[in-house]
This record gives C-alpha cells, structure tokens and sequence, in this order.
C-alpha cells in the first residue's frame, strides 16, 4: 500500500505555554526540587548580584591564581581587594565528610610551584628554590598570613582551609595584594598562599617529615558539644601528626576565646610526650604572638566583642628527649 501523500494537519499556532506556578522547580546545578523559600531565595536581586560577582572573580581566579603576576596584568584586570559579602558560607563544616578534596599522594608529588611561582627555581622549573615552612590550619579569611607576609619575607607561609568559599577569598585576596604591591619593598605578598584541604586528614601528605618550622592554630572550631569534641583540631592523634611535620624546636601557637577549648588543648599538648609548654615570657616577646593576637578576623570579632583571648604556645622536643 502506497504511502498517502495528504499532508498532516499542522495548528497554525503552536499551544500557548501557561506557566503553572504550581508546577516543581528544580535547582539549576543540584537538581534539586526547591521549596517557595528557595524559590524566592534564588530569584531576588542579591543572589544574582553574589553569583554575578561569583562568577567574574572566579574567572579572573582562574587566570591569575597560579601565574606570577607581572605588569602586564595590572592592566587588564581590576586590582580592587574581594569583598567579603560575596563569599558567605555556613560557618562550620564538618570535618569527617568526604569532601571531594584533591591532595597529592605524597609531599614529593605536590606542585608548589603553581602556589609561588615567583620562587620558581630558575635551574629547574619544576621546584621551588624553598620550602613552606609556616603553616596555619584553618586559616578563615586568611588575616594571619598577610601580617606575617612582611615580618617572615624569608619564609613560604601556607593556610589551609576547607571551606571553598573561604579559600577562594584568600586566593583572591592574595592574586589582587600581589597585584597592587608588586613592587613595594614592604611585602610583596609573593610568599603566602592558600589551599582547600583537610588538615586533619591530609597534612602528611602535603608536608615532609620536619619540614615545618611554626604551625598556627587561630580560634579553631570549638565543637562545644562532647560528642562533637572528637572534631576538634587538636586531638592526642593529631598532635603526632602535627609532631611529624613539625621540626625539633619548631612551635605549636594557639589562641582562642573559648575557654573550654584552651583548657583541652592545654591539656592534650601538656600531655604529649613531644610538646613542651613554653613560658609567659615567650608568649611576651615572640613576634608571632603579637601578630596571631590582633591580625586573624575571629581574633578582631573577640576584640569587637570585648571577649577573652587565651594563648599557649607550645615547642617541639626533640625525639631523643624521649626515647
Ligand atoms: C573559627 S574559624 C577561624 C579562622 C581563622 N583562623 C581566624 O582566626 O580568623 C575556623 C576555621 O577553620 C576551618 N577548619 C575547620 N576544620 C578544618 C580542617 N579540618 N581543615 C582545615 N580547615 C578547617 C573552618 O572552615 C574555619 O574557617
């Protein structure tokens, strides 16, 4: 039977849409079936304005984050410092998660010199011609760094946080200080960087044996709940691990407002065999201290708030003093 030639009746005009406000809506990039309050929450004119901003500085990150920045790129990007309203995130996260975090498999397999590419050693690309030696875990915004940027010119210093949103701002707050001192002789700002890592679960990975000279620990998360204190950054586990890669006479400083906090770090630290309590007069006339008082942005809110601030300090024994 031969097919029929009559052509198929076509509607002039297509069906109108009707958007049924009744019908789901889901999440552009989760997938997720919103509620009214998501809805309205990822309609108004702020969120726009955040993702907007999200999206320029993520470009501008991309460019600029692992190149050493010259003149030339003075021109062609804005050199204004991030502002900080556009990088909120939930104030904790939970340490035990998987958090897709990319970490090398060893320190030998780590490329620092995407991280201060200005240190590049000029006989062999692939190295730097130092070591990070200063580290501060859970560095937040990242306040820390850059005021011992200047104090430590010698000395790579590295944060390590595990919020995104808290290090794309330290990243970005690093690329555009880079930028406006790029020939300042006070500080350069050449020497800090940032990492997305989980420093309970990945340090040796990043650090050799010995290879730190100061590890800071500014207001960690207080995790005020016993059942939640296994989450806590200082842990008589941990403290081994931070032992590991930190060099003999290398320091341990903490600050925190938390009473509670202190007592249990205090306690852990005094309890470790490779940790000594160091003295009032450290505390008095150690630069650090001086600095990890007053520069971190917890540290300014407990100020703001007239809160307390509790300070120990502690150095690592060498491992015949305990053998
Ligand atoms: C209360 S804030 C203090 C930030 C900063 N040190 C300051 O004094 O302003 C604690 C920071 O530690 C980060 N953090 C918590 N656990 C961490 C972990 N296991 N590894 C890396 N960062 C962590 C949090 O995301 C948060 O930014």
């Amino acid at each position: 039977m031969s097919e029929s030639t009559e052509p198929k009746s076509v509607s002039a005009t297509p069906e109108p849409q009707v958007h049924n406000p009744e019908a789901p809506v889901y999440h552009p990039v989760t997938g997720k079936k919103l509620n009214k309050n998501e809805i309205q929450k990822l309609t108004s004119e702020s969120y726009i304005k955040r993702q907007k901003y999200r999206t320029e500085q993520e470009q501008r990150r991309k460019n600029l984050k692992h190149v050493r920045i010259e003149e030339e790129h003075l021109e062609q990007n804005t050199t204004d410092l991030p502002k900080k309203r556009f990088y909120r995130q939930r104030a904790h996260s939970n340490p035990f998660s998987d958090h897709r975090l990319e970490y090398p498999i060893s320190p030998a397999h780590m490329d620092w010199t995407k991280l201060y590419p200005y240190y590049i050693d000029p006989e062999d690309s692939s190295k730097l011609t130092k070591q990070v030696t200063i580290a501060d875990i859970g560095c937040g915004f990242g306040g820390l760094m850059v005021d011992l940027a200047p104090e430590f010119k010698e000395n790579l210093i590295l944060g390590m946080e595990i919020r995104v949103q808290v290090t794309n701002y330290v990243e970005d707050r690093i690329i555009a200080l880079r930028q406006q001192n790029l020939n300042s002789e006070e500080a350069n700002y050449q020497n800090i960087n940032v990492i997305r890592g989980n420093a309970m679960k990945f340090l040796p990975n990043f650090f050799e044996k010995s290879q730190l000279e100061k590890i800071f620990f500014c207001f960690p998360d207080p995790h005020f709940k016993q059942r939640k204190h296994k989450a806590r950054i200082v842990t008589n586990t941990l403290l081994s691990e931070y032992a590991y890669v930190l060099k003999e006479g290398g320091v341990i400083y903490t600050i925190t407002d938390v009473l509670d906090l202190h007592e249990w770090m205090v306690k852990h630290l005094d309890e470790h065999p490779l940790f000594e309590r160091l003295d009032e007069e450290f505390e008095k006339t150690d630069p650090c201290v001086r600095i990890m008082t007053h520069s971190t942005e917890e540290g300014k809110k407990v100020e703001r708030n007239k809160g307390s601030k509790y300070i120990k300090c502690y150095r690592r024994l060498p491992n015949s003093a305990v053998l």
